[in-house]
């Protein structure tokens, strides 16, 4: 069944001109990107993303990092999309992301992991929600 999930191209990758690369592979996984925009967040926004990681350690310099450069955000569609999403991107720090995921490719550091996505269903229709259906 057909299940939708966040993407977000990150500053880092963005500024290495790597756009083109990751939207292949997203097509090439057999993703549909439903929608898609180019934005610079605010801190403020930024903040309100992530607002769920705010009493984490590391807030203030991933909100601080999300709105120091244009993202792109996708609104990606397929069967299984939330899990084949996170399987692609591999996990999180891109120095342990297996070899053939995107934040192994493209990833400097935990924070500078080139892409972010939805982790469940949930999380996913509230991360759609914020860029897409306001
Ligand atoms: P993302 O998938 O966008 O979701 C939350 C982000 O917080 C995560 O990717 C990382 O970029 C960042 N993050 C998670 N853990 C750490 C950490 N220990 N130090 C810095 N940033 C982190």
């Amino acid at each position: 069944m057909a299940e939708q999930t966040l993407g977000i191209i990150k500053p880092d990758a963005v500024k290495k001109r790597v756009i083109g690369k990751i939207i292949t592979r997203i097509e090439e996984e057999g993703f549909d990107i439903v929608r898609m925009k180019m934005l610079h967040l605010t801190k403020e926004e930024a903040e309100g993303f992530y607002a769920v990681h705010k009493d984490k350690p590391f807030y203030a310099g991933l909100t601080d990092f999300m709105s120091s450069g244009k993202i792109i955000v996708m609104l990606l569609e397929r069967d299984n999309a939330i899990n084949h999403w996170r399987k692609v991107m591999g996990v999180t720090d891109p120095a342990m992301a297996d070899s053939g995921t995107i934040r192994h490719s493209y990833g400097f550091s935990i924070e500078r992991n080139a892409v972010h996505g939805s982790d469940a269903p949930k999380t996913a229709e509230w991360e759609i929600k914020y860029f897409f259906k306001k």
